[in-house]
């Protein structure tokens, strides 16, 4: 029987090599301050359905459960953490800093870094109003994706409060603005055109080609400030931008561009967004989404400031392997007992029981190959050491380490064992 569609098996190095991302972000989050949380799999489509616009709808699992419910598979989970929040977390101490990793699901068109079944790492700071919080967030993302060995990151910062002040300052009306947007995300300029022509003065839809298709340092913020003076709710949303981009180059070595026209995918956005891509992945190559929301009042909430992101942990993992250059290394013991009386078993296990002990990956030969073969077997699966244990060996009290790597072979007591050094 097959996989379900845009599902994924993984082996066990690659689950190695996906964990040793996981526990990279996980460290670099806990250093921030961040806690990590854990919520449903699945939850009411409601959550979803109110909270991130239809663009997410189309995508969602949903199905009946026996009891006539309507669930669904979680698509994300910035709006189950503000529900985590409403419920749970509202007398904490300002700001809540929480991160959270595992699967999501969307029913989308599969392709290379686009899956049914996909997994995030993601973080949510939620309760301060100020652009240090924007740039904190930013910083973790790129800390993040760092930690997890990626180079070459491409950072994009703009303000979708901004660009909606924009379409409905210039007369865009509300329905048509929503449609605009998945265009302008796309960076679809034509489609974005078709859409507004003869409902929109000519000028005005230039003046949002042209807006949407800024890009550069913080200096782009200031010119679009003066050019679009007449304009304050625009304005006020830029210098807002401004302020974040400021906040963001206390950070050493955090490079990025501005760009206007980021639209983002979810509706919850309201302020300062962002997007780091990494052009090794073609197509799909955002490995991170994220930016400033309000949720709150949908839970009953007032003006709860938050700002989160979240990482495709798919697309960091094929980045990793194809950048990573290490060739295969030695590592583990094998334990090769020659015979399988009770004494030198009772002697391999013990040797193999005090490496483990010692934190050394120890497989015990269970076969019953022969020495020889047992041994070419530890070498073509790249074991640094084999541990040969015969009568003799027991007779001596010590057991035969044979480094793989070197070809030596000596007699080493139980306890000299855990020294291997490895
Ligand atoms: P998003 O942009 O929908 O944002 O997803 C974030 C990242 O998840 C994307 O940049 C991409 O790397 C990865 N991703 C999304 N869909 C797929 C897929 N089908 N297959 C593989 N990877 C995928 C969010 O999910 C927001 N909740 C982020 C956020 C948190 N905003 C505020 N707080």
């Amino acid at each position: 029987m097959e996989r379900p569609r845009g599902t994924r098996d993984f082996l066990p190095a690659e689950m190695a090599r996906r964990r040793e991302t996981e526990r990279a972000m996980r460290r670099t989050a806990l250093e921030f301050g961040y806690g990590e949380v854990q919520t449903p799999t699945f939850e009411q489509t409601d959550l979803f359905v109110a909270k991130s616009g239809e663009a997410i709808v189309e995508e969602i699992y949903v199905f009946e459960d026996k009891g006539g419910r309507s669930l669904s598979l979680r698509p994300e989970l910035t709006a189950a953490v503000m529900r985590l929040y409403s419920t749970s977390l509202t007398h904490a101490p300002k700001p809540v800093r929480v991160f959270y990793m595992g699967p999501y699901f969307r029913y989308e068109r599969p392709q290379k870094g686009r899956y049914r079944e996909f997994f995030q790492f993601g973080a949510e700071l939620i309760g301060t109003p100020q652009p240090e919080g924007d740039a904190e967030i930013i910083a973790l993302a790129v800390r993040s994706i760092e930690a997890a060995g990626m180079e070459d990151l491409e950072v994009r910062v703009g303000h979708v409060g901004a660009l909606r002040a924009l379409l409905g300052s210039l007369g865009v009306p509300a329905e048509m603005a929503a449609k605009a947007f998945p265009l302008i995300d796309k960076g679809d300029i034509e489609g974005l055109r078709g859409l507004l022509m003869d409902k929109v003065e000519y000028s005005s839809i230039e003046l949002i080609e042209d807006y949407v298709s800024t890009t550069g340092d913080i200096a782009v913020v200031e010119g679009a400030i003066a050019s679009l003076a007449r304009f304050p709710e625009v304005t006020e949303a830029l210098e807002r931008l401004k302020a974040a981009l400021e906040q963001l180059d206390a950070y050493e070595g955090i490079g990025y561009e501005v760009d206007l026209g980021i639209a983002r995918g979810l509706d919850y956005y309201m302020g300062v967004v962002f997007e780091v891509d990494w052009q090794g992945l073609g197509a799909e190559k955002q490995v991170c989404g994220g930016g400033a929301y309000e949720l709150g009042q949908l839970f009953g909430l007032d003006n709860v400031p938050a700002t989160g992101f979240a990482i495709g942990l798919d697309r960091v993992d094929i980045a990793v392997s194809m950048s990573s250059q290490d060739g295969p290394v030695r590592e583990g013991a094998l334990v090769v007992p020659m015979d399988r009386d009770g004494e030198v078993m009772h002697l391999a296990v013990a040797a193999a029981e005090a490496l483990r002990s010692s934190g050394i990956r120890t497989e015990l030969e269970v076969m019953r190959r022969g020495t020889g073969k047992a041994l070419k077997g530890a070498d073509a699966r790249l074991f640094r050491w084999a541990i040969i244990i015969g009568s003799d060996e027991v007779a001596k009290g010590k057991v035969a380490v044979k480094d793989l790597d070197s070809g030596e072979q000596r007699l080493v007591s139980l306890d000299e064992l855990c020294d291997l050094g490895i």
